[in-house]
């Protein structure tokens, strides 16, 4: 059984995934918190925790909130930054048999230029997913994801800054989540993934204040997979570029959901807090499902819920 898939087709250096199965940034540390777990080699990628040009210290405390069906955070992008990445966690991974994909994120247009031209051609680091759900300081906070003009200006800098390919990351906090896709295929992205968390928010009744130490969060988990899933079988029906689904993937029958929906591969981020086997899981009950179904390639497999 082939189940490879190939998510930058038109960049030269490509993005060749063994399977589909990924891990969610901000999820699975740098990876190496999990290798003792089990075999991570055996996964189709792992993606890093949002990367900043300098290391930060997160947001306050509370930061992790559970709900019905899913988790609301709001750490705020804590992270060692990139110069301490590049000098003590991409060694390790250039050892590695599973691409690792740094996912990038920052508060100006220049700030993710910044990275892209910092990481390109460091061993170790196979591809960059570009976070464009973080709030633009210079445009009043508002969301780069959230327009078209500004996801497109994002992608295309980053684009210009490096030769590595480039995975857009979508919000789900947008008034049109097709026109943002179009937008960014257009100025340059090799994939898309999506989606990124639905901003959320809860109260403590008794102390009468929000739970969150920031106040609002973003919301993940089993109960966003309906949103996540209906999102990527729209943009697949708008764009032409490999889609990564993400939101609420839990066990394999929900990846395969996504799979069928028109994503090419996917990505597992809270349920690795419930069970860090759970991508190595989910791989298995693909691979299961594509043998008992007879299918040999993923091709078989992907888009075929489609109408
Ligand atoms: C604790 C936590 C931290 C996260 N950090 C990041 C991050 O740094 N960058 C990013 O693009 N997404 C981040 N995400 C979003 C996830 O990668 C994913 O898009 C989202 O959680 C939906 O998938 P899930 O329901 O499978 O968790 C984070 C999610 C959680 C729960």
């Amino acid at each position: 059984m082939n189940l490879s898939v190939q998510l930058a087709p038109k960049n030269e250096r490509g993005l060749l995934l063994a399977n589909p199965v990924m891990t969610a940034s901000g999820t699975f540390g740098y990876g190496t918190e999990y290798s003792h777990l089990f075999n991570i080699e055996k996964l189709g990628s792992i993606v890093c925790k949002g990367t900043t040009i300098e290391p930060r210290d997160g947001n306050a405390q509370p930061r992790l909130v559970e709900t019905a069906g899913g988790l609301l955070n709001s750490i705020g992008l804590q992270n060692i930054g990139v110069t301490a990445l590049i000098r003590e966690k991409a060694p390790i991974w250039a050892k590695w048999r599973v691409p690792v994909i740094v996912n990038i994120t920052g508060e100006t247009i220049d700030d993710y230029a910044s990275l892209a031209i910092t990481l390109d051609g460091v061993a170790g680091i196979s591809a960059l997913e570009v976070n464009i759900s973080c709030p633009n300081v210079k445009a009043g906070g508002a969301e780069f994801g959230a327009n078209a003009e500004s996801a497109a200006e994002v992608t295309a800098a980053v684009r210009k800054a490096t030769s590595l390919p480039i995975m857009v990351k979508l919000t789900p906090n947008t008034g049109d989540i097709a026109e943002i896709a179009i937008a960014v295929a257009e100025a340059g992205a090799d994939a898309i993934s999506l989606i990124n968390t639905l901003k959320g928010m809860a109260i403590d009744i008794n102390k009468r204040q929000p739970l969150l130490g920031s106040v609002t969060g973003g919301l993940s988990g089993p109960a966003i997979k309906p949103v996540a899933l209906a999102m990527v079988y729209e943009v697949a029906s708008v764009v032409d570029l490999p889609l990564v689904g993400c939101g609420g993937i839990t066990k394999a029958d929900d990846a395969i959901e996504f799979i069928m929906a028109g994503a090419s591969a996917i990505q597992v981020g809270t349920a690795s807090f419930v069970n860090p086997r759970a991508p190595l899981d989910i791989l298995e009950g693909i691979e299961k499902f594509m043998l008992e179904e007879g299918m040999e390639s993923m091709t078989e497999l992907i888009g075929t819920a489609r109408r």
